[in-house]
C-alpha cells in the first residue's frame, strides 16, 4: 500500500502484533485524528524509545548475517512494521516480544521488494545494499519523491556501481546484479548522505577487499549500524568520523544488539515541555546526540541539566527567540529537529530564523502553524518566525512526520482545541505519543 493510502487509513492508540515467519503486519493502526485541549503546563518523566532511523537500517542489516539476530529497544512504529513486512516477504522469520525483535534471515527466498512495500517508507532503499550483498541480485522499485520534495538516490547508485553492482533503471524499477561477491572500492561522497553511507556500509561489509568512504555521514545511526555489523563479524572502522574503512569479510553471523535512543523523539518531548512553560525529565536518552539542539533551547531560556542518559528541562515564563538555526549534517543542527523548534519559536518574544539546508521542501508545517496564529514568512530555504504572545487551537493537518510533531507542540500551548488530522505520519516515528503526553498531564485523545 502506498504511503499516501496508508495515511488515509487510520491509526489506533494501541498496537498488538506477534509475527511468525511469513505473516504480515496488518491493520496495526485505526484512528487518525488527535485532539489536544491546549494550555496546560506539562510536567513528568518520559522514557525515550529506540531510534526509528537506526532500527530501519539495522533490520536491513540482519539480512547480511544469514542467521538469527535479536534487536532490543526496537520501537513499535509503522515504519518499523514496514521494514518487518519487507523482511517477511523476503522469507525471513520475525517475532516481536515487547521492544525486542528477533529476525531469522537464514532462508532468504526472494531478491525483489514489491512496489507497494517499497512505497511504504523512503528508507526502504537501504534494502538495496543489503540484498545485493547477500544474494548478488536485487529488483526494487525506484523510490519516488516524497513529502519533503525530491529525494534523489544518485549517490547510492553510483557508490553501489563502484562496488561492482550492475544497476539498470527500467520502467520505474532498479534491476541489479553483481558478478558474484561485490568488490571493495574507494568512494568519495559529494555530500555526506546518511542513506548512501548506510547502503555502502551494508554492501561493503562482505565485499571482497577494502572499501573506504570519504565524506561519510557521521550521524549516531551510522555508528549504531557499524557497531551491530561488527558484532556480527564485520570489520568496519571509523564510523562517526568522515572517513570509514571497511575490510570486507566472507560471511557474517547472527548477533544481539540494543538500538540507540531516538534523538529526535527526545527533542520533541523537550519542546512539548518547553512550549507549555512546563518541565520534563527524559530517561534512556543520550544528551551528546543532540549536542547542537540543547544550546538553542538554553538560548531560548530553558534550564537544562544532563547526566549520561537523562535530560531535565525546565521552561522559562516566556521563551526567547532562537537566533538563526541552520540545519546541517551531523554534528550540526538536525533537519528533523527544525519543525519542532519552529513550533517552539512561534511563541517566543522575538525573531527566529531557520535556514533549511538539507531538504528543499521542508516548511510545509509553517502554513498549518500560521492557521493557529503563528507569524511565519518563508522564502525558499529560509523561514522567519516572529514570536506571538499566544496561539489558538484549529483544525490542522500533519504534512509529514516532524511537521506533525510540530503541530502537536503548538497544540499543547494553544488556547482551545486543536484537531490534528493525518496523524499516521506522526505514528511513523513516535510510539504511543498520546500515552506519553497524557502521562505529562496533557489533555489529549484520539478521534475518528
Ligand atoms: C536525512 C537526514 C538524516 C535524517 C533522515 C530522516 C541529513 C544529512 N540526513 O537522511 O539525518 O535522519 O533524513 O529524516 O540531515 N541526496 C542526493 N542524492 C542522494 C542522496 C541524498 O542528492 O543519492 C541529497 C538529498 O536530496 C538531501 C541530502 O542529500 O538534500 C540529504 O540526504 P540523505 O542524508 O541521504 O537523506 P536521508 O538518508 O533521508
Amino acid at each position: 500500500m502506498a504511503a499516501k493510502m496508508a495515511c488515509a487509513k487510520s491509526a489506533q492508540a494501541t498496537f498488538v502484533f506477534v509475527v511468525a515467519t511469513g505473516m504480515l503486519f496488518e491493520g496495526v493502526f485505526e484512528v487518525n485524528k488527535l485532539v489536544i485541549d491546549g494550555g496546560i503546563p506539562l510536567s513528568g518523566e518520559i522514557a525515550v524509545h529506540g531510534a526509528k532511523n537506526s532500527s530501519l537500517p539495522l533490520l536491513a542489516a540482519t539480512i547480511l548475517s544469514g542467521g538469527e539476530c535479536v534487536l532490543h529497544n526496537c520501537p513499535a512504529l509503522s515504519d518499523v512494521d514496514a521494514a518487518c513486512k519487507i523482511l517477511s516477504y523476503l522469507g525471513c522469520g520475525i517475532r516481536r516480544e515487547g521492544s525486542t525483535v528477533t529476525v531469522n534471515t537464514e532462508n532468504l527466498s526472494h531478491f525483489d521488494v514489491p512496489d507497494d512495500l517499497m512505497q511504504e517508507m523512503r528508507s526502504s532503499i537501504v534494502f538495496l545494499g543489503a540484498i545485493a550483498a547477500r544474494l548478488g541480485r536485487v529488483r526494487i522499485s525506484f523510490p519516488g519523491g516524497c513529502d519533503l520534495g525530491a529525494r534523489p538516490i544518485d549517490l547510492h547508485l553510483s557508490a553501489l556501481r563502484q562496488l561492482g553492482l550492475d544497476i539498470r533503471e527500467e520502467h520505474g524499477y532498479l534491476n541489479c546484479v553483481s558478478d558474484g561477491r561485490l568488490k571493495g572500492s574507494n568512494i568519495s561522497l559529494s555530500f555526506p548522505s546518511v542513506g548512501a553511507t548506510e547502503n555502502i556500509i551494508l554492501a561493503a561489509a562482505t565485499a571482497r577487499g577494502q572499501t573506504v568512504i570519504n565524506n561519510a555521514a557521521q550521524e549516531p545511526e551510522i555508528v549504531d549500524l557499524a557497531e551491530f555489523l561488527n558484532r556480527c563479524g564485520a570489520k568496519i572502522y571509523g564510523a562517526g568520523k568522515s572517513r570509514i574503512w571497511i575490510d570486507g569479510v566472507e560471511t557474517l553471523y547472527g548477533s544481539e544488539h540494543k538500538v540507540i535512543p531516538d534523538r529526535i523523539v527526545a527533542v520533541t518531548y523537550l519542546c512539548c515541555a518547553a512550549v507549555t512553560g512546563g518541565e520534563v525529565q527524559l530517561l534512556h536518552t543520550r544528551p551528546d546526540d543532540i549536542g547542537s539542539v540543547l544550546p538553542v533551547l538554553e538560548e531560548m531560556g530553558c534550564m537544562i541539566r544532563c547526566s549520561d542518559d537523562t535530560i531535565f528541562l525546565k521552561a522559562p515564563k516566556r521563551l526567547n527567540g532562537g537566533g538563526t538555526i541552520r540545519t546541517m549534517p551531523y554534528p550540526g543542527f538536525p533537519t528533523d529537529a527544525q519543525a519542532p523548534l519552529m513550533a517552539l519559536s512561534t511563541l517566543s518574544d522575538s525573531t527566529t530564523v531557520f535556514v533549511e539546508n538539507i531538504f528543499e521542501n521542508r516548511f510545509r508545517h509553517a502554513g498549518e502553524l500560521i492557521r493557529m496564529g503563528a507569524n511565519i514568512r518563508t522564502e525558499g530555504k529560509i523561514a522567519v518566525v516572529q514570536g506571538v504572545p499566544s496561539l489558538y487551537g484549529a483544525s490542522v493537518q500533519a504534512t509529514d512526520l516532524r511537521g506533525g510533531a510540530a503541530l502537536i507542540i503548538a497544540g499543547l500551548a494553544a488556547q482551545g482545541k486543536t484537531i490534528i488530522s493525518n496523524m499516521c505520519h506522526v505514528q511513523r516515528g513516535y510510539e504511543d505519543i498520546e500515552g506519553n503526553l497524557k502521562a505529562m498531564g496533557a489533555q489529549v485523545y484520539w478521534t475518528d
